[in-house]
């Protein structure tokens, strides 16, 4: 197996540089919860709350984890909740910040998990997303980059816990 730039970090780093702006736009004077989904979220949630900061947006942060995969390639279409975030989100207006959605079945089950807490809104931003192997409808607020079905690693995303630290995202060949 080799791996390719599949994007590159300059181009990610556009792309999370509008996504923030767009946000800031969208939850000016919005109480904000970003809520990243762990492991992958992890460097995505770190650029783009940074981002947002130096738009004058300042929200909480907090982390889920769940397990989704039994396997590094196949999706359980039963997720897990392995860590809960710790603080409220009762009246706030929550986005949930994700690697990547692929069949869908994490945002979805996490979508259901957190509107029990009640809060004032729910969005989903991905950076990633593989419209084709959808199995769940999940409708994308703020979306990176739609890609082809094929394996990616790398900013965040691994291959059975390494790549996380390359800054590009790599295709597997
Ligand atoms: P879903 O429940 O099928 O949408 O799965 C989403 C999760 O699967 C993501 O949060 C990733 O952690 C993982 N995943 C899906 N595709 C890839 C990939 O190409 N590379 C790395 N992780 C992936
Ligand atoms: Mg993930």
């Amino acid at each position: 197996m080799n791996e390719k730039i599949l994007i590159p970090r300059k181009d990610i780093q556009s792309k999370v540089n509008a996504l923030a702006l767009q946000i800031a736009v969208d939850y000016k004077n919005k109480d904000l919860v970003l809520v990243g989904v762990l492991n992958g979220a992890f460097i995505f949630l770190s650029d783009l709350a940074r981002e947002l900061f130096k738009n004058g947006v300042n929200p909480q942060l907090y982390f889920v984890g769940v397990s989704s995969y039994v396997n590094s390639t196949n999706s359980s279409k039963q997720p897990k909740l392995t860590s809960d975030m710790k603080g409220s989100i009762e009246g706030k207006d929550v986005l949930i910040v994700e690697d990547i959605i692929d069949a869908g079945h994490t945002v979805y089950f996490l979508l259901e998990h957190l509107q029990r807490k009640k809060p004032n809104s729910i969005k989903v931003c991905s950076l990633l997303s593989k419209r084709s192997r959808r199995e769940k409808e999940i409708e994308i607020d703020y979306l990176g980059f739609e890609i082809e079905n094929v394996w990616v690693e790398g900013y965040g995303m691994d291959t059975e816990g390494k790549f996380r630290g390359s800054p590009d995202i790599l295709q597997r060949t």
